[in-house]
Formats: structure tokens, sequence, C-alpha cells
């Protein structure tokens, strides 16, 4: 039987017994809405540990204002039966109140690789994001934690985060799942109107041309934006947020691409902000010879 638990003491006597068998424990953070994305990264969870654990909560610190915290789609039955089905054990579903019991004294401020793509049009997103996860696995204290490449500045910058605060836990990263034609799947996805649905597959479809580009060599960063940009000016709904291409995992920004770099969008539609990426290799030995990885499942994602 799956439990769930609502409070860290609840979550602390319920994991105390799991440790004292000495079974790993895999953590799979969530704001919750679950999809295919979430479902996959919970069976890998169940793959690969003993026990299962996902948190379900929509984190107020790292929405700004104006953005869609209220909104943020929220169905716990429909969560509870699909992490059930899908092997998970424990669900931790906590108030607000119970994450963050008094005004914060610290957040975690995440001072490299946050200014770009996602952080600079959501400023202060990331620490949001980089506190609460490091309240999880303080609360957890996991054997592994598995995040979607969908999100791969995320993952970058929680990679980084466990290395830099010395956290003994291992992050996973699992490939992004999407919708037969080519949408990453995203908790958001259910806020597009029909039209702006039918419109969306575009968006992975101009990263494909960029990454086309890459394969006969182009380098220019400037020139990668603007194939993806050209592409997302024909819709006929939303605005374009930023369309950018930098080193990855680093996200240095490079005039002339080298190496692994990620090629990433964030587009707005009517009442929700959608975003995609690709990582591509880029060669630069001779021009002309620049190629791409070939493993699209786990290198194509969104952030
Ligand atoms: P959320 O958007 O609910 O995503 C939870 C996890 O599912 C993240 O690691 C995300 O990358 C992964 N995920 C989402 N869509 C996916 C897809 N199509 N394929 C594969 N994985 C996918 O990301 C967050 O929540 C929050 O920022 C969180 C880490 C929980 C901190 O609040």
């Amino acid at each position: 039987m799956m439990m769930i638990v609502r409070t860290r003491a609840e979550l602390e006597r319920a994991l105390s017994s799991i440790r004292e068998k000495g079974a790993s424990i895999g953590l799979v953070p969530t704001m919750g809405a679950l999809h295919e994305g979430h479902l996959s990264l919970i069976k890998k969870a169940k793959a690969e540990n003993e026990f299962v654990a996902i948190s379900i909560f929509v984190n107020p610190l790292q929405f700004a204002p104006e953005e869609d915290f209220d909104s943020y789609p929220r169905d716990f039955e429909r969560d509870r039966v699909l992490a059930e089905r899908a092997g998970c054990d424990l669900i931790f579903h906590p108030s607000v109140e119970e994450m963050y019991p008094s005004e914060p004294m610290q957040i975690v401020h995440v001072q490299k690789g946050a200014g770009v793509l996602c952080g600079k049009s959501r400023p202060g997103h990331f620490d949001g994001v980089a506190t609460v996860v490091l309240k999880l696995f303080g609360l957890f204290r996991p054997t592994r934690a598995y995040f979607g490449q969908k999100d791969a500045q995320q993952v970058a910058i929680i990679t980084q985060l466990v290395r830099e605060f010395y956290v003994p836990i291992e992050v996973v990263a699992a490939p992004t799942v999407r919708e037969e034609d080519g949408l990453a799947r995203s908790s958001r996805n259910v806020r597009l109107t029909p039209e702006e649905r039918a419109e969306a597959p575009r968006l992975s479809q101009a990263l494909q041309k960029a990454k086309r580009a890459v394969e006969t060599g182009e380098q220019k960063r400037t020139s990668l934006v603007s194939i993806v940009e050209e592409e997302l000016q024909q819709f006929r709904h939303g605005a374009i947020d930023y369309v950018e291409a930098l080193s990855y995992p680093e996200l240095h920004e490079q005039e002339e691409l080298s190496g692994q770099a990620i090629i990433a969008l964030a587009y707005q539609f009517s009442k929700v902000r959608l975003i995609d990426h690709i990582l591509v290799e880029v060669r630069t030995e001779k021009r002309g010879d620049a190629n791409v990885s070939n493993d699209d499942e786990s290198k194509v994602a969104s952030c």
C-alpha cells in the first residue's frame, strides 16, 4: 500500500523504518499534475531503488508574483492513482506552512547559470527551485534523486548544487517524454487553447531545424538563434520570450559554438509559457563536419 504523508514528522517516521532496513531510497520531486514525464521518472526510480518516494508540492518560492502559482493545475486524487500505478511507495504532500514554517532566514542563491535562459526571464526562479530541492534532500536524505532532462537548466543547477554543498545524493537525469507530435509533456499543456495546442509542436520542429543546420556545419550563435526565431515568428498565436544558444552544461555565451551546446526557447501563449530545447554536439575540427549526437531521446528536451 502506498503511503501518503503530509507533515515532516510523519515523513521522518515513515522513512526511518526504511532507512533501518538499509533500503535504497529514490526521490522524485514534483509539483503534481502528473503526466507521462513524471511517471517515467517514478518508473526509473522504481527500477533502481528499493523504495520510491515522490513529493508533490507547488513551491511558491519559485513563482514570481505575476506567474501562475494560483492557477497551477492541482489534482491530488488523480496524482495519487497515477503515482501508485507507476510503482510509487510514498507521496509527501505538504502544505506551504509545512515547508516554510517561518519566514526563511536563508535561501539558496544560484550565482552562476541562473542569469540566462529561463533564469533571465524568471529572475529568482532557480533560487526558489534550489532552496526547495535542498530542503527536500534534507528531509528525505534519498540515495538517488530523479530529474527530467526536459528541464535541462534545472538539471545543470541541481547537479552543481549537490557537488558544491557536498550533498551525498546521486542526481539522475532522465530523458524527455514527448507527445506523439513532438510537444514535450508538461503539466501546463492543459492550459493551451485548442488553436495553441495545434501550433505548439512547431516549437520542437523549429529546434530540429536548427539542429539540422548544426549538422551541415553552422556554428554561429546568431544564425542558429535566427533559424529558430524565424520559425516562431510565423506562429499565429503567442510571442517569443527568448531563443538562445549556449554551451552546455556550463551555459556560457559563445559567438561560435563548439562541443556540447543547448539551443533553447521559451514561448508565451495566452495563458501558458512553454519551454523546449535541444542539445547538439558541435564538432569544430573541420568546418562542414559538424555533427549532432544521435542519442535523440536523451538529448532533446525542454527546460
Ligand atoms: P515539475 O514541473 O512537476 O517536474 C517534476 C520533474 O518532472 C522535473 O524533474 C521535470 O524535469 C520532470 N519532467 C517534467 N516534464 C517531463 C517530461 N516531459 N519528460 C521527462 N521529465 C519531465 O520541475 C519541477 O516540478 C520543480 O521545479 C521541482 C524540481 C519539483 C522543484 O519544485
